[in-house]
């Protein structure tokens, strides 16, 4: 169990992440329907901008990717931000982008699907194409990461209302990833939005630990930790 207390001396002054090159998503995206609606979720962006700036604490070259975000980004020289709207613009900006990176935490809410329409003129209340929006399937961008010959170590979250492990783990296996950040996501344990989280860390080599939980930026630092400690480098 990692417990609160103890990120206090990890956010000391250590750089134990400089010269680093990690590239962190975040927030939820955003998938227009017309000029007026869209599909979207409930993720704040917090956790995301928690894990940029705390490897920015610790020395590393941060780029952030995200959906529009509910807080304000703190300013940081270290942390790069590209904003994108759709899962599509995401999935075009981390690809482009993922060659130079040494860690991916891959922390948005991404829509796993879109409409297959997009109309250009606003959807008139009663007309047909209301009744039944046609979507289609977005890219999985931690998948495609996870196919890729030469990647960084690369880091997910699975967000779960039920059998947290055992979803977690198939996810880990299924997207290829070294490391998954399993969020329940079920009654009052719902990180959506929230200031606090509370995830189990599950790794490629079979290890899990759980975390008490904490602030999003002590939680940030942890799973910083855990990356250190089984990333061999
Ligand atoms: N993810 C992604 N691209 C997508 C969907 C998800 O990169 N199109 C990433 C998320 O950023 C997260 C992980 O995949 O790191 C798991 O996301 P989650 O929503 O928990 O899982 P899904 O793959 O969408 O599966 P399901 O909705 O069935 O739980």
């Amino acid at each position: 169990m990692i417990r609160g207390m103890d990120r206090i001396a990890a956010q000391s002054s250590r750089q134990d992440f400089e010269a680093r090159r990690i590239l962190v998503t975040a927030g939820p995206t955003v998938e227009d329907i017309d000029p007026v609606r869209f599909i979207s979720n409930r993720s704040s962006g917090r956790m995301g901008v928690a894990l940029a700036t705390a490897a920015a604490q610790r020395g590393a070259d941060v780029l952030c990717i995200h959906g529009p975000l509910a807080i304000a980004f703190p300013p940081n020289p270290s942390i790069e931000t590209r904003p994108i709207r759709s899962a599509a613009e995401m999935s075009a900006a981390v690809m482009a982008a993922i060659d130079s990176f040494d860690v991916a935490i891959l922390a948005a809410a991404v829509a796993d699907y879109t409409p297959a329409r997009n109309f250009n003129r606003k959807i008139k209340k009663g007309a047909d194409e209301f009744s039944s929006i046609q979507v289609k399937p977005t890219a999985d961008i931690l998948a495609s990461i996870g196919e890729l010959e030469k990647r960084p170590y690369l880091v997910g979250f699975a967000a779960e209302s039920e059998n947290l492990i055992e979803n977690a783990r198939a996810k880990l296996k299924r997207k290829k990833c070294d490391m998954i950040c399993a969020n329940p996501i079920s009654g009052n344990a719902n990180a959506f939005g929230a200031e606090y989280n509370q995830v189990v860390i599950l790794d490629s080599n079979g290890n899990t630990c759980e975390t008490e939980c904490m602030s999003k930026l002590d939680l940030a630092h942890a799973i910083l930790d855990r990356i250190l400690n089984t990333r061999i480098s």
